[in-house]
């Protein structure tokens, strides 16, 4: 696997999950507001009841960091997760959820082939988005699976905008995140490839305008505290029901 200047090859990206999957849960939980950060944007997802009679997806749950922030802010929502990396899933199975969590292996673009089909009242995305090949058909997809007023959330990286951001990204990568993912898993590829394809990746702005063309209003983003502030965002839309 080659990373080059944009990352990893879309296609190659749940393979190389599958290589950090063991490692992934002991290093993000060394990264100081991590799950804290993931529980904010579930929380900004402002999902009523408690969840109570709601539909959820998690998209690209990986280990079920992102699945149980969604769990803690709707507790009494049904969730769906799904990932592509069988590794990343054995995680998330091997831990304790109550009988309203199901995961699903399953490729983003392939959805209604591994049975997953809508109607969601919300839509999570936890630093997936990043990782397609073809993010604004797989967020007019995604889009199709919601209610009418339905929330989309997407917890990702985006630097592009900010000078300072992408300078903190590139010192966290090179002083912790390479190197700590290199010790972990004798195999730096995944953690290059976070960096790489981080700085690839849209900046806010042009993310907003992405959702926007996907036919999701109310488009907005609100950032994090900590060392990820201007670095990691929570882009909330809503589906308004119309045709893309
Ligand atoms: C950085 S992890 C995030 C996991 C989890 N959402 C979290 O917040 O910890 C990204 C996940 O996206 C998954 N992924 C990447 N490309 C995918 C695709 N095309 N379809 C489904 N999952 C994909 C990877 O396998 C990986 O588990």
């Amino acid at each position: 696997m080659t990373v080059d200047r944009t990352g990893l090859a879309c296609h190659e990206v749940p393979g190389a999950f599958d290589t950090g999957a063991a490692a992934y849960d002991r290093l993000v939980g060394a990264n100081p507001g991590y799950h804290e950060h993931l529980r904010l944007s579930a929380r900004r997802m402002r999902l009523p009841g408690g969840g109570r009679g709601l539909r959820l997806l998690d998209a690209g749950c990986g280990t079920g960091a992102s699945t149980a922030a969604l769990l803690a802010a709707a507790p009494h929502a049904e969730i769906v997760a799904f990932d592509a990396s069988t590794e990343m899933l054995a995680q998330a199975r091997r831990k304790s959820w109550p009988p309203t969590v199901h995961f699903v292996h399953s490729r983003a673009e392939e959805l209604a082939g591994s049975g997953i089909s809508g109607p969601f009242d919300g839509i999570f995305a936890a630093y997936l988005i990043r990782n397609l090949a073809d993010p604004d058909g797989q967020l007019r997809a995604l889009r199709a699976l919601l209610k009418p007023g339905g929330t989309f959330a997407a917890h990702e990286y985006s630097v592009r905008d900010s000078l300072a951001a992408r300078l903190v990204w590139h010192a966290v990568c090179w002083s912790i995140i390479i190197p700590a993912g290199r010790v972990a898993t004798g195999d730096a590829t995944l953690y290059r490839h976070l960096w790489r394809s981080v700085l690839a990746f849209d900046g806010a702005a042009r993310f907003r305008q992405r959702l926007a063309g996907a036919g999701f209003t109310a488009v907005h983003s609100e950032t994090m505290t900590g060392w990820q502030r201007g670095v990691v965002h929570t882009f909330l839309a809503t589906n308004p029901g119309e045709p893309a």
